[in-house]
């Protein structure tokens, strides 16, 4: 599968391309093609050293040019940029592209980490990117409470779920496998396109959880 990261120089996006370059065609996307290359460059070689020799590739280019390459788009950027960027890049995939949201819409106050969508009273960001969709149902949000921390780290042993939320049911059987691929990581369904706020809210609630009570690598596991 051809899997591009919008954002994906960032902490994220570096988790996530180490994670698929074993199966998949990842390619990585910025703002500034040169900027994406060169990180294309460092995980490739990261992702060759920590995993021997992989299957599959990555390369780096501009956010658009990624979009239209893709089967499956990662959204690895911050809420704040959500409708500057999909304006520009989401009109240019594919009918059939299955676009991720892993975006938390969140700030940290003197309280501790809350959600803006709630504080402010704005919208949720499976909501901001649906705008700016052609075909609604092919966005997945998934992804919100793994960190990037431990998706970057190969030696780390993952054991944490992970709550997906779409309408279209061969979306998210494509976004399942992405999940799957990475060892340590289970899928849980939590319905439809319109819970994802449920998703959303629960980065703030873990990160509040992992401050106040000195835990490590925080994780959600239903049991
Ligand atoms: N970090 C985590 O552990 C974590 C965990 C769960 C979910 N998430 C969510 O995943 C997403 C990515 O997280 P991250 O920590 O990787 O984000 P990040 O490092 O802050 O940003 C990711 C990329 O977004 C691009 N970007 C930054 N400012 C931009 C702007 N003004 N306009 C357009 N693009 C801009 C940058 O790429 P270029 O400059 O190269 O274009 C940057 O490398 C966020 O929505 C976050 O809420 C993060």
């Amino acid at each position: 599968m051809k899997v591009g990261i919008i954002g994906g120089t960032g902490g994220m996006g570096k988790g996530f391309a180490l994670r698929w370059a074993i199966n998949n065609q990842v390619i990585v996307g910025s703002r500034d093609a040169g900027r994406a290359s060169e990180a294309a460059e460092e995980y490739s070689k990261i992702a060759n050293e920590s995993f021997g020799n992989i299957k599959g590739s990555i390369t780096g280019t501009d956010n658009v040019t990624v979009a239209k390459q893709s089967d499956v788009l990662i959204l690895s950027i911050p809420y704040e940029n959500i409708d500057a960027v999909c304006s520009e890049i989401l009109p240019q995939v594919s009918d059939n592209c299955v676009v991720v949201s892993p975006i938390v819409p969140m700030t940290k106050t003197d309280v501790g980490f809350e959600c803006v969508a709630i504080k402010e009273n704005k919208p949720f960001s499976y909501k901001l990117v649906s705008n700016h969709m052609k075909n609604k149902s092919k966005i997945v949000s998934a992804f919100h409470v793994i960190s990037e921390k431990k998706l970057i780290n190969p030696t780390l042993e993952l054991d944490y779920d992970i709550f997906v939320c779409g309408d279209d049911k061969d979306s998210v059987a494509i976004v399942n496998t992405l999940i799957d691929e990475i060892k340590g990581l289970r899928s849980i369904y939590l319905g439809p396109l319109e819970l994802s706020y449920l998703a959303e809210m629960s980065t703030p609630l873990l990160l509040n959880a992992m401050i106040q009570n000195k835990i490590k690598n925080p994780g959600i596991k239903i049991i």
